[in-house]
């Protein structure tokens, strides 16, 4: 059992609003972990400004930076180590987590989605299309879901849900915007239950 807080490194591609409500949560709980790593796969981005304004490490890394898709991930699994990460939380990363690092971090893995899974998962269900896909079903309610990643995209075990309704005159933007509050809501409160779980080494 780890006698230190949980090393964390949060993987983003985007405006990092989710990795911010963590870095919040973490300082005014507090949460057991400490943020040791913000890995993009984009050099510039809300994410990556966040994190040296707040002097957490900002790993640049991508697949176009390698000759092949081996080296990249050879590279990723020597980064995690080198900042020995313990648990990772993915928040708006846009790329597939190549599978050595899935299986390295298994039941350590985070990800928030922006959806009541099992409903509007998988491939192609990202961003604003989950809304489109909510508005266009006709449900009345929506919500996101923090689970473990596994293989499968957005099928490992669901950690944490939270519902938020569907209202009259919803567009995409308003729905997304409602479940953004929401997955701010619930990830800090997901990555506590992981923290506890690692901590009390119900996994591993
Ligand atoms: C969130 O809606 C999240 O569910 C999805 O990507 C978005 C990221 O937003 N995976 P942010 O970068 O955390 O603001």
């Amino acid at each position: 059992m780890p006698n230190h807080k949980i090393r964390l490194a949060v993987f983003c591609s985007g405006t990092g609003s989710n990795f911010k409500s963590l870095y919040k949560a973490i300082a005014d709980r507090p949460l057991d972990a400490e943020i040791v790593l913000c890995l993009s796969n984009r050099s510039q981005c809300g994410a990556m400004e966040f994190a040296r304004e707040n002097g957490i490490a900002a790993l640049h890394l991508s697949e176009k930076q390698f000759a092949t898709y081996a080296e990249f991930v050879e590279a990723m699994l020597a980064a995690l180590g080198r900042y020995r990460v313990e648990a990772i939380a993915l928040a708006g990363y846009m790329r597939k987590v190549p599978q050595a690092v899935v299986s390295a971090y298994r039941d350590r893995m985070l990800n928030i989605h922006p959806a009541l899974l099992p409903k509007f998962g998988g491939e192609g269900m990202y961003g604003i299309h989950v809304h489109t896909a909510v508005l266009a079903a006709g449900d009345t309610e929506s919500g996101a879901t923090v689970h473990l990643v596994s293989e499968e995209y957005d099928k490992g075990r669901i950690v944490l849900q939270e519902r938020v309704p569907v209202l009259a005159g919803d567009t995409p933007e308003t729905l997304a915007g409602r479940v953004l509050e929401c997955e701010h809501r619930i990830y800090p409160a997901a990555l506590e239950k992981l923290l506890l779980e690692i901590r009390t080494e119900k996994v591993r």
